[in-house]
């Protein structure tokens, strides 16, 4: 039982800390318990805790759309949809997508490219985007209507019938989280979205586990000026403290949704907790955080030192048998003594994890990739403890012989 977090530690119920080393499943930015986002929350709570975005507004949810523009360029993404987490924020997406062109007059448009060994969330559409069995083969036939592409190049070769009944293409942008921390070709997002343009299909990009900071940049499309027609944000939105996230899209789409006398465009879609108060000042005062305390300036130097202990790390021990990084997430493949990957089903990477609490590290694999995704404040003796900690608990597993 965790029982308190204190910056970028958790302390469990017999009082031992530990150090976040998944940022609480990738959500936790600033650490836990940061005084402003403390305070911000508390005096929200003592003005407004909820009311419904059903025909009204309110100031911080107002506020935070604002400032959530201003992340991008001016007149790009200028509208902000609140849902409260990341299968939400893309099924928000894809429920526009499809309403857009249905009213447009093109309702051919109605499915969706996503790709192999992506992961969007658990509602029934984010789901049907999902390629990774495991989490979606008891809905497989449910949902909306998916093409699963492995790569850009399987896309490009889509036959023109299938590229023009596409609503959108969706994907996790430079890395693929769930599937282990997979890394897309440098420069491959913006010729997806130069094929998106050609083709005029929408392009969503899920920022859900890159947002915020993670890639070192404050959104993963800056790395390569990529502006999308869709980007859900959620996880990291309000620092990693409450659940809220948010669709951003285009005055284009916006506009298609403004009904014109006698008819009906609205856009049934909405949870109760919409543009919730204290999420959004949560958030705010997240993204103050950001610029007060140079967040993104002071990770360049602590994503050089992780690159560099892993690679260390790699070089020396062949259990190693790849690591992966993207910014400040790190994807670390394990293997056997003599470099072989292990069989499936064994849950060595599981197993590390495990022995790694011993070790004051609390992280979570996927299959036998170890991920390390520290919270943002994580200092340089933080880092070198998690890799630590990792090496200690492979050694713990899997000794070397
Ligand atoms: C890329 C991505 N999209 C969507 C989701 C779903 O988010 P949530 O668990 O908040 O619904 C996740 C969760 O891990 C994710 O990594």
């Amino acid at each position: 039982m965790i029982v308190r977090g204190e910056g970028a530690y958790l302390v469990d119920q017999l009082g031992k800390r530990y150090l976040d080393g998944n940022s609480s499943i990738w959500t936790n930015i600033h650490g836990h318990g940061h005084p402003a986002i403390i305070s911000a929350i508390q005096g929200q709570a003592a003005t407004l805790a909820h009311s419904s975005a059903l025909g009204f507004g309110n100031e911080p949810a107002a506020e935070l759309a604002a400032a959530l523009v201003g992340c991008f360029p001016k007149e790009t993404l200028t509208k902000v949809f609140y849902t409260d987490d990341g299968s939400t924020a893309i099924e928000c997406a894809l429920r526009l997508a499809l309403q857009y062109w249905e009213m447009e007059g093109q309702p051919e448009r109605a499915s969706f490219a996503a790709f192999d060994s992506a992961y969007h969330g658990d509602t029934m559409g984010a789901a049907a985007l999902g390629g990774i069995a495991t989490f979606h083969k008891r809905v497989s036939k449910l949902g909306v209507p998916v093409c699963h592409v492995k790569d850009l190049t399987h896309l490009i070769g889509l036959p023109p019938e299938e590229v023009s009944k596409l609503a959108a293409v969706v994907i996790e942008p430079l890395i693929q989280g769930a599937a282990g921390m997979r890394l897309w070709p440098k420069g491959m997002l913006s010729e997806l979205r130069a094929w998106c343009d050609e083709h005029g299909v929408f392009l969503i990009l899920d920022e859900v586990m890159t947002g915020f900071g993670r890639t070192g940049k404050m959104f993963a499309c800056q790395h390569e000026e990529v502006i999308p027609d869709f980007i859900a944000l959620a996880k990291g939105l309000t620092g990693g403290t409450l659940p809220l996230a948010a669709t951003l899209t285009t005055q284009r789409v916006f506009d298609a949704f403004l009904s014109r006398p006698g008819e009906d465009r609205t856009f049934y879609y909405g949870h109760s907790y919409c543009g919730n108060p204290l999420g959004c000042t949560a958030a705010l005062a997240s993204l103050q955080i950001f610029e007060e305390e140079a967040v993104l300036a002071k990770l360049t130097n602590k994503m050089e030192v992780l690159g560099s202990l892993l690679r260390e790390w790699q070089n020396a021990d062949r259990r190693v048998r790849d690591v992966r990084q993207c910014g400040f997430i790190a994807g670390i493949d394990i293997g056997d003594p003599s470099g072989a990957a292990f069989s499936s089903g064994d849950k060595f990477g599981a197993q590390v994890c495990l022995a790694a609490r011993a070790h004051g590290l609390l992280t979570r694999p996927v299959n036998d990739t170890l991920v390390l995704m520290l919270p943002l404040c994580a200092d340089l003796d933080d880092i070198r403890l998690a890799v630590a900690a990792l090496q200690a608990g492979l050694r713990d597993v899997v000794p070397v012989e």
